[in-house]
């Protein structure tokens, strides 16, 4: 059985996740993809880990082989508790390669697993979740970049924030 985890944030899953997690699924027997609950970060955080969550087994409920799962603490950790030996990552850029390769060392440093780098699709290759936000903030159109029941889940909670701040 070969094992892959997709890790990350998530806040919220965006096409461009979604492209890497269906490539991944391709080639592992079975993937989950690991929420990070970094509880420091909690309050920057647009969605809980639950949200986030919900969003993503919503998006992947078509996958057989796709599962979702949250983690506290070290990545290397939860690959060791699920026997997983591979880390699958999306290369956007040059610009994330610096800091994916120095985690994907410190990682295989720790424990025996290997990362994987799946090149980002040309059409997500400007993607992030921070963008999404920024621009969905200010009234942008994010209706291509993130599942039909992200956008609604996002527009809800940008007009909740909105009225709560005003
Ligand atoms: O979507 P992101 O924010 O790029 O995801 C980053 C994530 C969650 C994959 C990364 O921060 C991570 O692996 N965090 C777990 C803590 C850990 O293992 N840190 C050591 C990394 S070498």
């Amino acid at each position: 059985m070969r094992r892959a985890v997709c890790p990350g944030s998530f806040d919220p899953v965006t096409n461009g996740h979604l492209d890497i997690v269906a490539r991944a699924s391709q080639l592992f027997d079975e993937v989950v993809v690991a929420i990070g609950v970094n509880k420091a970060k909690a309050k920057a955080r647009l969605f809980t880990p639950e949200e986030r969550m919900d969003m993503i087994r919503e998006a992947v409920a078509d996958f057989g082989n796709v599962t979702v799962a949250g983690f506290d603490g070290l990545l290397t950790t939860f690959c060791q508790d699920n026997d997983i030996r591979a880390i699958v990552k999306g290369l956007r850029a040059v610009s994330d390669f610096d800091y994916e390769l120095q985690m994907a060392q410190m990682n295989s440093s720790l424990v025996d697993v290997e990362t994987v780098f799946i090149p980002t699709s040309p059409e997500w290759s400007f993607l992030a979740s921070s963008l999404v936000k920024e621009v969905a903030t200010f009234g942008g159109d994010v209706s291509g970049l993130v599942p039909p029941f992200v956008l609604e889940r996002l527009t809800r909670r940008l007009a909740e924030r909105h009225a709560a701040e005003s």
